[in-house]
């Protein structure tokens, strides 16, 4: 992994964290081992993704206790675990040691994960997450809504990174809202170098696409892009390969300066 150090005079490599939560949801579909998480990630990996993220829900309606356990046994490259501020994900957490934890808010009903961890009002149980998870040389990252007030709080909660959430730049983007999706960016933009100036990591996700992740993948901040329903929704169609592949590409051009137009 690179330093990517608060002091980096240039930005930091900007690495692709792929979210196989999805292929996890196809298979549970029908019960039984097909298609295979592991099998995703090590394709993700060969594909140019950086690490795999896989969110363990309380509900375990994709990712299961057993997918933790054989992506962290098998996988060379770094495992970030989104999960909830639980005392049962915590001790989890700490059998698997997975080398990230991102904490994220959890509603049972919910399709996915809406909106940011509430980190501003005091909250014993996520203080004393981070705090564990942290004495056990996990890194820990809270995903939150790109504001002031969270940024702050994570800095006071010593989290190590802040994942922004970048899924109301996206759903304005899906419906060609460009006042609505510029609003956003500079949303995002200020975020990210508030972050960035407080002392913690600065990543993103949830939502993007092809045409949505460049104009973050540019930000200087921005040290990682966690992506997971775009990408196995799109290996449907060429492949995870194919689909990694070519948002490995797109970043890596955004993050030089050098973007095409995105297709979609
Ligand atoms: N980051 C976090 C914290 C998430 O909860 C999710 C969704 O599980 C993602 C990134 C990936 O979002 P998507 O699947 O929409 O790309």
């Amino acid at each position: 992994m690179s330093p990517n150090t608060a002091s980096d005079l240039s930005p930091p490599y900007l690495r692709l964290g792929v979210n196989i939560d999805h292929v996890a949801t196809v298979r549970n579909a029908r019960g039984g081992i097909h298609p295979d998480p592991l099998h995703a990630a090590q394709l993700a990996i060969s594909a140019g993704a950086d690490g795999i993220t896989a969110h363990l829900r309380e509900d375990r309606r994709h990712i299961t206790d057993r997918d933790v356990e054989r992506l962290k046994a098998e996988l060379a490259h770094p495992l970030n675990l989104e999960m909830a501020a639980t005392e049962e994900m915590c001790a989890i957490a700490l059998r698997r040691l997975p080398n990230a934890c991102c904490l994220v808010p959890e509603k049972r009903e919910e399709r996915t994960t809406e909106g940011g961890l509430d980190v501003v009002r005091p909250n014993p149980l996520l203080e004393r997450t981070v705090g564990r998870l942290r004495d056990a040389g996990i890194r820990v990252s809270l995903f939150i809504e790109p504001d002031a007030a969270a940024i702050d709080a994570s800095a006071k909660l010593r989290a190590d990174i802040v994942e922004l959430h970048t899924g109301t730049y996206c759903e304005l983007a899906l419906v060609s809202d460009a006042a609505g999706v510029a609003r956003e960016l500079r949303r995002i933009g200020d975020a990210a170098r508030l972050a960035h100036a407080a002392g913690l990591e600065v990543h993103a996700g949830h939502g993007l696409t092809y045409a949505t992740a460049g104009a973050v993948a540019a930000m200087p901040e921005m040290v990682e892009l966690n992506i997971g329903h775009f990408l196995i929704g799109e290996a449907i169609f060429g492949g995870l390969t194919q689909s990694v592949g070519r948002m490995r590409a797109l970043m890596t051009e955004a993050r030089a300066g050098t973007t095409k137009q995105a297709g979609r």
